[in-house]
């Protein structure tokens, strides 16, 4: 096999359309539901340590322009913000911007600016304020294209790029991969990973700097009840028959302590960086 034919953007895009097909997660909107979006950030500020280590590497100084894609509700943009000139939040989703949207207003924040698009529709000329000296995506990779959106990235960065991508398996896959075909009859299919997104890079003249690092967190529940309507949205559950078959998993997969219910979700993450060329 001659592996210099192979197009790893078409890689990433087949794994990234096959998760989005089987994925009810992404078809539901996960992040537009806003307490979703409030247990993302609740879960951010107890397990805060990986954010520090992160706001450490980032290479910020008190006249930086910064760009960060997906910020989500604001776990790496607010600290950001307090840190440097500019910011520039893109998130698409209602839940999530609005919490983000909170999250400024409640800090006083003043120089942050909110971009409600995809990334993949956003046109760096008109809807943002380039060139930025950092361009951050963190966990936020879902575009089907992902070499057009690294083209787009460059073009908006005077210099930096940070992406934080997944190594591996997750545990919200595992727990996909397991349930699928008792809920849907169908075997489910994980999105790309570090490995594609490498190689796409690699392929395009780009060859960055990669850490890997353990994610690790707890997600608690007061009830099963609490428990059942996270995994509900998140499997899109419709029929009496899923139910049963999400509660039993649960049951049989949750930790159980002292009365308090939780989901250990340990994963392998990669920060993926690197300098633009000047020429580019
Ligand atoms: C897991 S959250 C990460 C939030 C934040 N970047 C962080 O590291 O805490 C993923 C975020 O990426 C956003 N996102 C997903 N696909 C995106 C896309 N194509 N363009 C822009 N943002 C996207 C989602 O709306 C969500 O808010």
């Amino acid at each position: 096999m001659d592996y210099r034919t192979i197009d790893w953007n078409d890689v990433w895009k087949d794994l990234m359309s096959a998760q989005k097909t089987s994925n009810k997660e992404v078809e539901n909107n996960l992040w537009n539901r806003k307490d979703n979006a409030e247990r993302f950030w609740k879960r951010t500020q107890e397990f805060s340590d990986r954010t520090r280590l992160t706001l450490e590497e980032l290479p910020l100084t008190p006249q930086s322009r910064v760009l960060d894609i997906g910020a989500g509700p604001g776990r790496l943009s607010i600290p950001v913000a307090e840190r440097v000139a500019h910011v520039t939040a893109v998130e698409p989703a209602e839940g999530m911007r609005k919490l983000l949207l909170d999250n400024v207003a409640e800090k006083g924040i003043t120089n942050l600016e909110c971009v409600s698009k995809r990334w993949e529709d956003i046109d760096v000329g008109n809807d943002l304020n380039g060139p930025y000296d950092i361009v951050i995506a963190s966990f936020s990779l879902g575009m089907p294209d992902i070499r057009e959106a690294i083209q787009k990235m460059e073009k908006a960065s005077s210099r930096h790029i940070y992406l934080y991508w997944f190594a591996g398996t997750s545990p919200w896959e595992e727990h996909s991969i397991n349930l699928w075909s008792y809920l849907y009859g169908t075997n489910y299919t994980c999105g790309p990973k570090c490995d594609v997104l490498y190689n796409v890079l690699y392929d395009m003249g780009i060859y960055p700097d990669m850490q890997v690092f353990p994610m690790e967190y707890t997600n608690n529940f007061a009830s099963m009840d609490e428990a059942m309507d996270f995994f509900r949205s998140r499997y899109a559950i419709e029929t009496p028959e899923q139910e049963a078959i999400l509660y039993n998993y649960l049951r049989d997969e949750l930790s159980w302590e002292n009365g308090s219910i939780s989901e250990r979700a340990d994963s392998t993450r990669v920060r993926i960086c690197w300098e633009k060329k000047q020429n580019n």
